[in-house]
């Protein structure tokens, strides 16, 4: 199987299932306890069928949006995630790069693995740092003034991690960082001994955005140095501190969205982790009329958890998000094969959209609403 082999989420899984070792695409592709939520992210987008209109003389498609004052080219960017190096070595380089190409945005993970100024200074496009509230109040002050100064449009504070999930699959792997692998789990590594090459002959792993700060385990860091009784007044010091575009990741609750709104966000994400934190928690894409019609008029309201098709970004989109974040969906390309698998992953999606508006007879994305949508 070859890039040109993959022409959806699945085959793209199927080709990082290959290349990576076990532990690693488990850490990926695995969820919270029963990963019951992780499922129906995906499966809420079936909840509901598009309605096209036909006859509408669409010629010309344009899928621009303008996002927390940002233009994207595609109403899809880049979530944050953590670790992309290892999933990848060219990791937050190759994502950057791709969306960069593809008109959008990328998120950049406190847990990344390449320096934020170095993706802002090598890239034009939008960027999101994203952050997670440390108990120590200088540190998080320290981090927003060096992700300021380094000139990152959007600050992304991620919400519904003030512990981490229980991951199983890595517990059975023994999937850490550092790595404290079991028997089993460092087997599964000498079966991919390409990926252990790569591994060893590029730059040494790094966590450059947190390097200077901690000297411990990412299990510790989410319990040691997170901060589990952050709160609104926290939050709004940040907002002003920041003073400048401000989101939150992870709101789920109508209450918690208004409240976003109050204190000065300019959009919140919701999310659930892609189902790696709360499992048993709502899908995104269920919750999304809700809030769309409580803030909808005062903020950005922007999903992630589940997206593999084009059809799930025109739902989503027709029920008022603004945009769609995909995690998954760019980290099995950019295992199976880089920049150039992200670039594919995001072009199947753009020609998807492209299409699917153009059959649902749409011309640009303003176009779509609740009116293309009907729920079984
Ligand atoms: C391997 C992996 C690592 C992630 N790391 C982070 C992270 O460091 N910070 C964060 O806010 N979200 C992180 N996320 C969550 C994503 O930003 C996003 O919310 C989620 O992946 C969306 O679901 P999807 O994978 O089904 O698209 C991670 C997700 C995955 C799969």
């Amino acid at each position: 199987m070859r890039l040109r082999d993959c022409h959806n989420f699945h085959d793209f899984r199927k080709l990082a299932k290959r290349r990576l070792p076990g532990p690693i695409f488990n850490y990926i592709d695995g969820a919270a306890d029963d990963e019951v939520t992780h499922r129906r992210n995906t499966a809420s987008f079936e909840r509901c069928d598009l309605v096209p209109n036909i006859l509408r003389g669409v010629n010309s498609i344009d899928m621009s949006v303008t996002v927390m004052g940002q233009q994207l080219a595609m109403p899809v960017y880049c979530s944050p995630t953590a670790l992309q190096r290892l999933f990848h070595h060219q990791g937050e380089r190759a994502v950057a790069a791709a969306a960069e190409k593809f008109g959008t945005m990328f998120g950049v993970s406190s847990l990344g693995t390449v320096s934020l100024e170095e993706l802002r200074r090598a890239h034009k496009n939008p960027q999101v740092y994203q952050f997670y509230f440390h108990k120590d109040r200088g540190l998080n002050r320290a981090m927003m003034q060096r992700a300021k100064e380094a000139g990152v449009e959007v600050m992304m504070l991620t919400v519904d991690s003030i512990t981490g999930g229980n991951r199983e699959r890595d517990l059975r792997t023994g999937f850490s960082i550092p790595f404290r692998l079991t028997l089993g789990g460092m087997l599964q590594f000498a079966l991919k001994p390409m990926w252990g090459i790569n591994y060893v002959t590029h730059e040494r792993f790094r966590m450059p955005q947190l390097d200077a700060h901690i000297d411990m385990s990412i299990a510790r860091y989410f319990t040691e140095l997170m901060d589990p009784t952050m709160s609104w007044d926290d939050v709004t010091e940040m907002v002003k501190i920041w003073n400048g575009k401000f989101c939150l990741k992870g709101v789920m609750s109508v209450a918690d969205a208004k409240r976003a709104a109050e204190i000065g966000c300019a959009g919140i994400v919701l999310s659930n982790h892609g189902g790696r934190q709360l499992d048993g928690s709502r899908a995104p894409f269920d919750q999304l009329a809700e809030v769309v019609d409580a803030v909808g008029d005062r903020i950005d309201v922007l999903m992630d958890g589940g997206v593999q098709r084009g059809t799930h970004v025109l739902k989503a989109l027709s029920l008022g998000a603004k945009a769609v974040g995909v995690g998954r969906f760019h980290l099995f390309p950019l295992a199976a094969a880089g920049q150039a698998g992200v670039e594919r992953a995001l072009g199947l999606m753009r020609t998807e959209i492209e299409r699917d508006m153009r059959l649902m007879g749409v011309a640009s994305v303003g176009q779509l609403s609740r009116e293309n949508l009907r729920f079984r």
